[in-house]
């Protein structure tokens, strides 16, 4: 499924919308019942209004219905980069580990990012995302 997940990342990130920055990400979100959902990054003119593609990805499935996800992979790089190589780890930004923090289980949910499809990092959200503030907080 790891596989599967990182090569559905760098399809995500062939359709990224990256005229600014030049800095492709895809990432792909597995949701419990094993549906994949895919999601690019998307730039604007107004830089404020760029959305990361995990976020897209997220925002996708919740507005989707899902709301119980086991893992996302994530890969991103310079638009130079190979389709299926890319050079660099791009690891989530707070922003986007924070809308993880609101939907994931910290100990549970896995963050794999990737440069290839046999080379890639595997960590919780906890890891990511330590002494977090999430939903539970304010019951
Ligand atoms: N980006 C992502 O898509 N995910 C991240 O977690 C970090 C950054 C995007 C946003 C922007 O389009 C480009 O990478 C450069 O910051």
């Amino acid at each position: 499924m790891t596989e599967a997940l990182i090569r559905a990342a760098l399809h995500a990130r062939s359709h990224s919308y990256a005229p600014y920055s030049g800095f492709l990400v895809g990432a792909a979100l597995l949701t419990n019942d094993h549906t994949i959902i895919e999601g690019c990054n998307i730039e604007n003119a107004s830089y404020g209004a760029c959305n990361c593609a995990e976020r897209t990805a997220f925002f996708k499935a919740v507005s989707e219905g899902y709301t119980d996800f086991e893992m996302i992979a994530i890969a991103g790089g310079p638009e130079t980069d190979d389709k299926h190589h890319v050079s660099e780890f791009a690891y989530p930004c707070g922003i986007c580990r924070q809308v993880m923090r609101e939907f994931c289980d910290p100990d549970s949910f896995r963050v794999i990012i990737a440069r290839s499809v046999e080379d890639y990092e595997v960590y919780t959200l906890a890891e990511l995302l330590p002494h977090s503030f999430g939903p539970d907080n304010l019951i």
